[in-house]
């Protein structure tokens, strides 16, 4: 039907007749002569009709805002004075001759330009007018764009696109799975993957050797604004390479993406172990942007004559933690306040603080509500391992290590936002060396990646004493986000039983679970590892976008539904039935 999108006619087009298709983003009646500004895909364009083409003069000024129209015209140079700089299209216009009404539209839910103002349930319902907006437009480009060049990437680097099923037993990643039940097998349910990891293992004892998909992937979890129960992951998986080789051309293929797409040179990515992560920045996803660190205190703090230090200094599972903010010593005692509040989100009891307002005055020189409590040459010691200066706060964290650890962490990233102290835009390192298993407190143990991930030890080693075990397991993180995550995995029975084993998974359990995986493993299963990225993070940090919902086309809400096809929505008896599935009466319904 056209000849041209709107957006990619210029002065090179002058004298040229064009066709155009589009919507009406804005109609103005200038005393006779209607503007048309018309929007397609690539851009906005303004057309011209006067009262010479009569009838299509008419149309013109019965259009209204997002009505279909195409339009055929001259292209021609707009006046000296009537050239708009800000528009791609801003040199010419086009001299409307035909006008054809192709649809009408209502009058939208909301303008496209103040969709600031308007709530996102509102979006979230019209999301297909919302997505007309040029922000979003331009988002779900890059989106495109990112796993073409990815695709292009993995199948130079002689890895295969293979589809894994969608209906399938639950591959466990930690959160609850989707279920969907089935009619032939009553009583019976299918889970959602939460990842394809078990089956690209399995391509694996395959021969595939180097697998990739761009893989849809289901986790009934609690939303954030980076967490969405449907996600997309760029997963991968090879045969016979080692987790150096596996991080080498992983992040070289997240370094051209970001070289190509954004032009931005990320440079070779720190390596960092999960322990010197929590011990320097308190989380293992460490935004190494911002120049601030905790330093340990604990031993300074045994002796001190205040519960809330020394308890915590004394317990094995206990940390006191200093962070320093060079400069904050202008922090108020109102947003110290909000600070306080803040931690206590993660569990923190307090937040004690220092500041230094004269170094040269000694103690004299310093405010605090806690110096009361300690000796002066614990705290002279103190502010010497934290090489303070004037016009420094030092804040602390006294608790259970995890406690100290999330609450520090989360001020850490709070303050380098909030005083603006990023010393670069763009900071990648992976983590590596993490704890194969986590005690859930009941002594027993999770693992902190998944039950296939590779331990660095051996299985006698491992079951002697789990809580030492380390995992070949790596993280990739970019600006403070968990982009991906992966490892080396299990390929040997007696391992993975092992493992299975201190998880307190039966053999029974096993082999209902996962009989299929320790079946594999006894015919002829390689050493292999992979990796998968989050694609909504990553298309999140390259747009900038804040949350995870701008950056899908129909996205769920915060609490997991689709407010546009009212998604999940209620199915009559006759359904259920055949699902051989009765609802049980809600109490007091
Ligand atoms: P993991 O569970 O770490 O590993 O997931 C890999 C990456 O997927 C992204 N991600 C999410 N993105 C949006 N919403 C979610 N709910 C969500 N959950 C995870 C993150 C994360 O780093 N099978 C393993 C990978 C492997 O070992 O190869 C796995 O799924 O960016
Ligand atoms: P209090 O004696 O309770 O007034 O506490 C003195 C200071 O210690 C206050 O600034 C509290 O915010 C801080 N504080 C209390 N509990 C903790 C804790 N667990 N970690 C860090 N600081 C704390």
């Amino acid at each position: 039907m056209r000849s041209h999108y709107c957006g990619t006619i210029t002065a090179d087009q002058i004298d040229q007749d064009v066709t155009l298709c589009g919507w009406v983003d804005r109609r103005r009646d200038h005393g006779g002569v209607i503007f048309l500004d018309l929007r397609d895909r690539e851009g906005i364009v303004q057309v011209v009709f006067d009262p010479d083409t009569e009838a299509h003069f008419a149309r013109a000024d019965k259009v209204r805002n997002e009505y279909v129209i195409a339009v055929k015209g001259r292209v021609r140079a707009r006046t000296e004075t009537t050239v708009n700089p800000n528009m791609p299209t801003g040199e010419i216009e086009i001299l409307g001759k035909e006008l054809e009404i192709l649809n009408s539209a209502a009058t939208p839910p909301f303008q496209l330009d103040e969709h600031i103002e308007v709530g996102e349930d509102v979006r979230l319902k019209y999301r297909y007018v919302d997505l007309r907006r040029p922000e979003m437009q331009e988002r779900l480009r890059l989106r495109s764009r990112i796993t073409s060049v990815i695709r292009r990437y993995l199948d130079d680097h002689g890895f295969m696109d293979i589809e894994t099923p969608i209906l399938t037993r639950a591959t466990p990643e930690g959160a609850r799975d989707y279920l969907v039940p089935s009619r032939t097998h009553e009583g019976k349910f299918f889970a959602l993957p939460q990842s394809p990891q078990l089956f690209k293992q399995l391509l694996m004892v395959s021969g595939m050797d180097r697998y990739y998909q761009i893989a849809r992937c289901f986790r009934d979890e609690d939303l954030r604004a980076d967490r969405q129960p449907e996600f997309t992951q760029i997963d991968l998986e090879t045969s016979f390479m080692t987790d150096e080789e596996i991080m080498t051309i992983t992040e070289e293929m997240i370094r051209e993406l970001l070289k190509e797409v954004l032009n931005v040179e990320l440079g070779d990515f720190p390596r960092m172990p999960y322990a010197e992560a929590m011990e320097r920045f308190g989380s293992d996803k460490p935004d190494l942007r911002i120049p601030l660190e905790l330093v340990d205190v604990n031993d300074l703090m045994r002796q001190v004559d205040f519960k809330v230090f020394n308890g915590p200094a004394n317990d094995p599972k206990g940390r006191v933690a200093a962070l320093k903010v060079p400069g904050g010593a202008s922090i108020s005692r109102k947003q110290i306040d909000g600070y306080t509040k803040f931690v206590s989100i993660y569990g923190a009891r307090g937040l004690a603080w220092i500041k230094v307002n004269d170094q040269a005055a000694g103690i004299e020189g310093l405010q605090s509500p806690i110096l009361k409590f300690m000796p002066d040459d614990i705290v002279k010691q103190m502010m010497e391992r934290l090489a303070v200066a004037d016009g420094d706060i030092v804040f602390f964290g006294a608790d259970k290590t995890k406690v100290v650890n999330e609450a520090l962490g989360a001020l850490r990233v709070k303050l380098g936002e909030d005083l603006n102290l990023f010393t670069s835009q763009w900071a990648p390192l992976w983590v590596v060396d993490f704890p194969m298993f986590e005690e859930t407190g009941d002594g027993n143990w999770t693992s902190l990646h998944h039950p296939f991930t590779a331990p660095a030890c051996s299985p006698e080693a491992l079951e002697k004493d789990p809580a030492a075990a380390l995992s070949v397991a790596y993280d990739m993180v970019l600006n403070g986000m968990e982009l991906g995550g992966g490892s080396i995995r299990i390929h040997q029975l007696e391992m993975q039983q092992a493992v299975f084993r201190i998880l307190g998974i039966g053999e029974d359990e096993a082999r209902e679970k996962f009989g299929f995986l320790l079946d594999a493993l006894t015919f002829g299963a390689p050493p292999h590892g992979g990796l998968a990225f989050g694609l909504d993070r990553l298309v999140m940090l390259m747009t900038g976008a804040k949350s995870i919902r701008d950056v899908i086309a129909f996205p769920k809400t915060q609490s997991a539904s689709c407010v546009m096809t009212e998604a999940p929505g209620t199915v009559g008896n006759a359904q259920l039935r055949e699902l051989n599935i009765s609802l049980r009466e809600k109490p007091g319904a």
